[in-house]
């Protein structure tokens, strides 16, 4: 029989990195309760995040890695995240029943990749950002879907240029669709512009109930519009929805990029991949003769970005009709495909694309093209 030892499983497990954090299992502290008994291995894997969208591929990672050991007989690993009462079963092993308790998990849509674009501070054009990204990446063919989730400020309607009510369909309610992007917002439900106070829980209702209530089919990108700013209630957000990672958005002024910084992390602390920073407003072109302005100061968010190891995604310059694209229901993509801004968000968007190919091994995704040039 063989005579494995912890560190042989250890030293095996110190290969299967933790996309989370970018750290193996054991340095990660995630490998817990090891116990080797001739050939028969069992463990459990703490996770710090609820809703880690990879928690199953590292999961099986481990495995494939324990049984590569010479002499292992059998395999048994457990996930919990952080919280004793709450076991994941592995697929490996049957487990004892967990507690009935509400998993957030279960009420996500069906989305390949689920991505929150944040701002540390309002009216830095998250937005405009999310807008343009959810219909670029229906341009490359993705099926898509936006999720409004800045509650008090939903400002997804009038860029997107839909004003009507949802509706139900088969007891779901039925996203809408402008552009080949599927959305759903308060702003389909409120009336006119009266001020919506929502109370803090029910914020994150009524997040829970855009993801498990509506029926988004099967999903390549969900965009969700955070609400802005770092407090409680977009914390909550993050830990509530299996996201694959997150976009910060900034200008270029010293004080949205402290704001941004505290948005990154934000997600590093519930240790949601930053997919990049996206600097708008970075510069102006003067429409009649071209010239470049900074108006204030340069490359502020791609050194930030830098020196939060962490990926930068573009500058997207400030321009007369991104605005008025916003204002009119028409994302500059649509409106003026070959303006800078909309060759900005492109470019982007391909960044992204290539990040999430990084992160995930999908090399489907570098397949897709966009169909417009
Ligand atoms: N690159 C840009 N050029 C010109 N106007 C912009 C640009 N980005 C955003 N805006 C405008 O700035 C305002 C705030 O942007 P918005 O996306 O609503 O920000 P947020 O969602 O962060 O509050 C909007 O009127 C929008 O049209
Ligand atoms: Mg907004």
């Amino acid at each position: 029989m063989a005579n494995l030892s912890d560190k042989d499983i250890l030293i095996a497990l110190q290969e299967v990195r933790d996309p989370q954090s970018g750290k193996d299992l054991v340095s990660n502290n995630m490998v817990k309760d090891l116990q080797v008994d001739g050939g028969r291995v069992q463990f459990t894997l703490e996770f710090k995040n609820p809703n880690f969208a990879h928690k199953e591929a590292v999961q099986k990672g481990a495995e494939n890695a324990i049984r590569a050991i010479q002499g292992v007989e059998s395999v048994a690993i457990q996930s919990r995240v952080n919280d004793p009462l709450r076991v994941i079963p592995s697929a490996t092993q049957p487990a004892p029943a967990p507690p009935p308790r509400p998993q957030p998990a279960k009420m996500a849509p069906k989305a390949k990749y689920t991505i929150a674009v944040a701002s540390g501070k309002g009216g830095v054009g998250k937005t405009t950002v999310s807008v343009n990204l959810a219909v670029s990446l229906a341009q490359t063919g993705a099926k898509v879907g936006l999720l409004d989730a800045d509650i008090y400020g939903p400002n997804v309607p009038i860029m997107m240029g839909v004003n009507k009510k949802l509706q139900t369909r088969n007891n779901r309610i039925a996203p809408l669709r402008q552009y080949d992007v599927d959305m759903v917002s308060v702003g389909f439900i409120a009336q006119g512009d009266a001020a919506i106070i929502w109370r803090g829980p029910l914020v994150g209702r009524m997040i829970q109930q855009f993801l498990s209530d509506v029926d988004w089919g099967d999903l390549d990108y969900l965009i969700i519009d955070m609400p802005p700013g770092t407090g409680d209630a977009q914390l909550t957000l993050t830990q509530s929805v299996p996201l694959t990672g997150s976009v910060i958005v900034c200008t270029p002024q010293e004080v949205a990029l402290a704001d941004a910084r505290k948005g990154i992390n934000m997600f590093k602390k519930v240790e949601v991949p930053i997919l990049g920073v996206v600097e708008n407003m970075s510069y102006f072109v003067a429409p009649d003769t071209g010239t470049h302005y900074d108006i204030f100061g340069q490359g502020g968010g791609k050194a930030m970005a830098k020196k939060l190891d962490v990926p930068f995604l573009g500058e997207v310059p400030l321009e007369q009709a991104t605005r008025e694209g916003g204002d009119n229901g028409k994302p500059i993509v649509v409106s003026t495909p070959d303006s800078p801004v909309a060759i900005a968000f492109r470019n982007i968007t391909e960044s992204l694309i290539a990040n999430l190919t990084k992160e995930n091994g999908d090399s489907g995704l570098l397949k897709r093209v966009f169909k417009i040039n």
